[in-house]
């Protein structure tokens, strides 16, 4: 397996200090102020750890994924890619803690999340924004109230937050179809009510899986300018797709995944290499 280290130093936006990425994770912590531990300053400075972590399903007959190590900057921008069923979605299954390692380590937001309790995994989600593959919006609910929910699961939004989830609406291009419900929705426009529902609380973490796949070329780069907003703003972005020309426009490095492991990392603006010069060089 090729050693993979994610070596970039931290990027900081103007806007986002080392100092909020602490004072967001000592709250999972319950520290009070900065600390003076090393451990804990290199554990705050990355969003996401994993140490030689491997996933089998039940029912799988090989890992999903495989002996993975990497770490990803509080404030980077990642692109994940790889061939279908390289283990992109598994990857993020275990970082929405969906699902834990069979084997290794993971860390978020510097925490372990190997023992945490339900409220502790619930804290840690609700600074995290998921667009999921599979969308995974409330059927019963209408396309504004779905977006509304990471709101409304912290008590009654304010006048202001209600009008930001109408601008983003307006601006995934769904402010006509705010009271209709999922079900009468196309692919593409569920897509992009998980987008809003993924953005609106301005998460620290947004991790976001295919969330072009089903939407013409013009709306994938609009959403790709939504996510850059945020991530210009402090938030920690990890976006798997398949879409190499997304990739090459927009100048982020890319983690390349096959078979459960990560073959190459492509720095920014470069061409990805084609398929069979990655299997090449492995
Ligand atoms: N629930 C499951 N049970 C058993 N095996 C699974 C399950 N889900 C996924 N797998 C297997 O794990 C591997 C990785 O799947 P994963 O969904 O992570 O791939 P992916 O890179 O997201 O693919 P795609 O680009 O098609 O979304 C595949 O071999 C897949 O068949
Ligand atoms: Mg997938």
């Amino acid at each position: 397996m090729l050693a993979t280290r994610v070596t970039e130093k931290p990027k900081l936006s103007k806007d986002f200090t080392v100092c909020e990425c602490c004072l967001s994770a000592a709250a999972l912590h319950g520290y009070n102020g900065h600390q003076s531990n090393n451990r804990v300053k290199k554990d705050l400075l990355y969003m996401i750890r994993f140490e030689n972590v491997s996933y089998t399903y039940p029912q799988g007959e090989k890992p999903a994924v495989n002996d993975l190590t990497f770490e990803l900057p509080s404030g980077s921008f990642h692109f994940l890619s790889g061939p279908s069923g390289a283990g992109k979605t598994t990857i993020f299954k275990m970082l929405y803690l969906d699902i834990l390692p069979t084997e290794g380590k993971t860390m978020l937001l510097g925490k372990n999340v190997g023992n945490l309790s339900r409220n502790e995994i619930a804290l840690l989600r609700r600074q995290m924004g998921i667009v999921f593959q599979d969308f995974r919006l409330l059927d019963n609910l209408s396309v504004r109230e779905n977006v509304l929910l990471p709101l409304t699961l912290h008590g009654a939004p304010s006048a202001e937050q209600e009008k930001c989830v109408d601008e983003i609406l307006d601006w995934v291009g769904l402010g006509h179809k705010t009271h209709e419900q999922p079900e009468r929705l196309s692919g593409g426009e569920k897509q992009r009510v998980g987008i809003a529902r993924a953005v609106v609380n301005r998460p620290k973490l947004l991790i976001a899986d295919e969330p072009t796949g089903n939407v013409d070329t013009a709306m994938g780069k609009r959403i790709l300018h939504l996510f850059c907003e945020l991530h210009k703003h402090g938030t920690t972005v990890l976006l798997a797709t398949h879409d190499r020309e997304l990739v090459e426009n927009f100048g982020f490095p890319c983690l390349y995944v096959q078979d459960g492991c990560i073959k190459k990392i492509i720095p920014g603006g470069q061409e990805l290499p084609k398929q069979s010069e990655i299997e090449d060089a492995a």
